[in-house]
């Protein structure tokens, strides 16, 4: 029998804080209006000052544990997708992993921008695969309002703080991820990026002068590559299934904007009934939007056994991803 992996728990957390587009208002030359009509977004959440990426982590896999069945002590491996970890070095994962007390796990953090859950569950279905490891935390945790420009009304209406785990487990059932599609392309890493902090633009007064140390982005100019290229990658990952977009009980996309999410489905002919939208309550989360989206279908059973799911992420780097999954 084949060695396949699959997601048996999932968790998910927010910070109590919101903020709304209201709120919003008061801060930036902005209304609600044109917020919820460019984006879908209604509010967002903001970690407290005492709440890191790797508290926000923990809340998460805490529930995705509990839900797998799980103790700490049986994960191989923990992941952490994330551009706004705790601290450059140690990774996130490593907060993680001893929070929960994993004590036989790896642990590393794992960076492809809001393409970086995708990315992490294609390095755990081929860890899985490979027999190197059986049970694997995964999660996505963005504390992205400390690296967000609370001045720039272009991209302050965007963000929020998230995160979201699953357990992978090795298995010999026919149920489970049954492709992922992985890709990048660099030259337009200035579409979206965040200067500062790292070995180019080290921390300097001027860098904080500069207001190098916070998210920018190209939103027009990324907003029709992420359109383009999510419309060709849907296609291409049930092309390489051989399934038809009727197939599917449910389309998972990263949360960036509502008009990207409404393309993919118009391409794919999906009514919206069966695409898992989160972002007006949540934002974009980065990593994290993905896992959160999942663990919210799963929770209000919109995703049942047998049913063929499909995500999709598109992220600076750029990065862009999908995976096909049999629930
Ligand atoms: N309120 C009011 N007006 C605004 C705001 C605001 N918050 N922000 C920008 N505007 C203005 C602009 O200044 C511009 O005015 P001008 O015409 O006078 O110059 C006008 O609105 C139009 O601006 P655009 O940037 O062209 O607006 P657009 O319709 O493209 O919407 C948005 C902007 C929402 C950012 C959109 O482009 C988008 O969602 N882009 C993609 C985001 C994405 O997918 N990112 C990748 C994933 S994120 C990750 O990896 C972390």
């Amino acid at each position: 029998m084949k060695l396949r992996s699959r997601i048996t728990g999932t968790g998910s957390y927010a910070p109590k804080k919101v903020l709304t587009n209201y709120d919003l208002e008061k801060m930036v030359d902005t209304t609600d209006e044109w917020i919820t009509e460019r984006t879908g977004i209604k509010e967002r959440r903001i970690a407290s000052d005492s709440e890191a990426a790797s508290d926000l982590a923990v809340q998460a896999s805490k529930k995705a544990l509990e839900s797998a069945g799980i103790r700490p002590r049986k994960i191989d491996m923990i992941v952490t997708a994330t551009v706004s970890g705790d601290m450059p070095v140690p990774s996130t994962a490593s907060f993680v992993q001893s929070k929960l007390g994993a004590r036989n796990a790896a642990a590393f953090d794992l960076n492809a921008a809001c393409s970086g859950f995708l990315y992490g569950l294609a390095v755990a279905d081929s860890f899985i695969k490979a027999g190197m490891f059986k049970t694997i935390l995964l999660i996505g945790a963005e504390v992205l309002s400390r690296f967000t420009d609370w001045e720039d009304r272009s991209t302050c209406i965007l963000f929020g703080d998230a995160a979201g785990a699953v357990i992978v487990e090795a298995t010999e059932v026919d149920r489970g991820i049954m492709s992922t599609h992985l890709y990048s392309n660099g030259s337009m890493w200035d579409l979206l990026y965040l200067p500062g902090g790292g070995s180019k633009h080290p921390a300097s007064k001027e860098s904080i002068d500069n207001r190098v140390h916070y998210i920018k982005m190209k939103g027009n100019e990324t907003f029709k590559v992420a359109v383009r290229t999510l419309e060709k990658l849907v296609v291409e990952t049930l092309k390489a299934n051989k399934m038809k977009p009727s197939d599917l009980s449910l389309l998972i996309p990263h949360q960036a904007n509502l008009r990207i999410i409404q393309a993919t489905a118009k391409r794919l002919k999906l009514p919206m009934d069966r695409v898992v939208v989160n972002l007006d309550k949540y934002g974009n989360t980065s990593a994290a939007s993905i896992p959160m989206a999942l663990d919210g279908a799963v929770r209000t059973g919109r995703l049942r056994k047998n049913d063929y799911v499909l995500l999709e992420a598109f992220g600076g780097g750029l990065t862009w991803a999908s995976v096909l999954m049999k629930w």
